[in-house]
């Protein structure tokens, strides 16, 4: 609280889900690990509210820590709570990564029109990304020194979305005891994140047409409008041009939010992004949890790689997660890669193991029509080295090039700024690389 967050407290899940639906959003929610986390992980995604849970508890022990991070918790904090602790939860630095083509082509789009005012439509399945990419577009614009506000259309009951967006004047409602800023003003200067747009009813997508194009709001009960200035991002991870088809959405707005879309492709479309993004969050989780860094076994790589990955990167960061924690030995073996119900990755699909490896093909098929050959030399000569965790000698073997050659690639590689993978010399290689 010395730091500037509110906090509310809430004496059960059902108080907490309460308080969740009544609009207040929260950044984190700290539960005890005596209640039931798994429980209000499901609520929570029932209601898809998407708010990042903390267990916390008396004891250090890390059986307790493990349990609530299975129950889908994101952290573990003893208590009593250290304050720089849960600051930096909270802030869960912002990162941004990405390795693959076809996620390059979306940022690279994404840093052209982040300087312009224009609003941003960005879809793509649950998980993929779209806050992250929301706030990398608003931190790359003159707008980043003001507030990034998030308001999440899905979440919040239609009747208070509206007061929740425009603010209300005191008694407009039964309830409304004090004249509330709304997200709009309160985003003033800076960027608004209307999350799950498509999830807004046809009513209150008038008056946000309204706002957007005449840049006033109307709080709710007020006589004046009120001037605003915000840039809008909005997402949605169904399809919107279907939803203006089944009259559930403006065809007008749609067209005023779209002025730029950017469309995030699924995880399992973008292999290079696993290997990266599970390096990343073997790193992240081992530093905050204090544990000794440890590399991904080539098994484990293998059963991350093959995964279909439904629930995008939020699934692969909370496997990663487990992973790090469960893990013991010099690596982290293909049996800390569990799926959320404690099954290993590799066998708890291993009936279609073999689909799974005809569909990774056809998609790296797939993703090989419109580039060019070099591009694609680049791609295989540098995730045939990560598999080979960096080994130069044996990477150059599968290849089927001379170590010279690769040498010489990745050389230029690098000088184009490409990350390569240092040579880590396996033990019965040592040396070589
Ligand atoms: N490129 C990335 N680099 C690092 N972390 C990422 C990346 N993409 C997603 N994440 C992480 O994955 C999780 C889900 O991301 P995010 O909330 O942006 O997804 P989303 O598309 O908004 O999901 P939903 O549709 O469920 O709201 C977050 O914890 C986020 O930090
Ligand atoms: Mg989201």
């Amino acid at each position: 609280m010395d730091k500037g967050a509110n906090v509310t407290h809430a004496d059960s899940n059902d108080q907490a889900l309460a308080v969740l639906r009544s609009g207040r959003g929260a950044d984190l929610l700290m539960v005890d690990v005596a209640l039931d986390i798994r429980d209000l992980v499901a609520r929570l995604d029932a209601e898809r509210i998407h708010v990042p849970i903390v267990a916390c508890g008396v004891t250090n022990d890390a059986r307790a820590a493990v349990n609530a991070i299975h129950a889908g918790a994101k952290e573990y904090i003893p208590l009593p709570p250290d304050p720089d602790l849960i600051a930096a939860v909270a802030d869960d630095s912002r990162d941004m990564i990405y390795r693959d083509e076809a996620m390059a082509m979306v940022v690279k789009l994404a840093q052209q029109i982040a300087g312009s005012e224009a609003s941003v439509m960005i879809t793509g399945e649950s998980g993929t990304g779209k806050e992250v990419l929301a706030r990398f577009v608003h931190s790359h614009s003159a707008r980043s020194k003001k507030p990034f506000i998030t308001v999440n259309c899905a979440a919040i009951p239609e009747n208070l979305l509206e007061s929740e967006l425009f603010g209300h004047e005191k008694g407009a409602f039964t309830g409304a005891l004090a004249r509330r800023i709304g997200k709009f003003e309160e985003a003033k200067g800076g960027t608004l994140l209307l999350d799950e747009i498509s999830e807004m009813d046809v009513r209150l997508q008038a008056k946000l047409l309204r706002a957007i194009q005449e840049r006033v709001i109307d709080r709710v009960g007020g006589n004046r409008p009120v001037p605003v200035d915000i840039r809008i991002i909005a997402t949605s991870n169904r399809n919107l041009t279907e939803a203006v088809r089944e009259g559930r959405f403006r065809e007008d707005l749609m067209f005023r939010l779209n002025v730029v879309n950017l469309k995030i492709p699924p995880l399992h479309e973008r292999p290079s992004d696993i290997g990266e993004l599970a390096e990343y969050f073997t790193k992240k989780y081992s530093r905050a949890n204090g544990l000794p860094l440890r590399p991904l076994s080539t098994e484990a790589r293998r059963a991350l790689n093959i995964n279909r990955w439904p629930g995008n990167v939020r699934e692969l960061e909370n496997t990663l997660h487990r992973a790090v924690l469960l893990s013991s030995g010099a690596e982290i073996g293909v049996d800390g890669i569990l799926s959320p119900d404690g099954a290993r990755l590799d066998q708890a699909r291993g009936t279609d193991l073999a689909a799974h490896a005809v569909m990774a093909a056809e998609q790296i098929t797939r993703n090989l029509v419109g580039r060019t050959v070099a591009e694609v030399e680049r791609d295989l000569i540098l995730e045939t080295l990560k598999h080979c965790l960096g080994n130069r000698t044996r990477a150059a073997n599968i290849l089927g090039i001379s170590i010279r050659t690769l040498r010489n690639k990745l050389n230029e590689y690098a000088a184009d700024g490409s990350p390569i993978p240092p040579p880590h010399g396996s033990s019965e290689l040592k040396g070589a690389a």
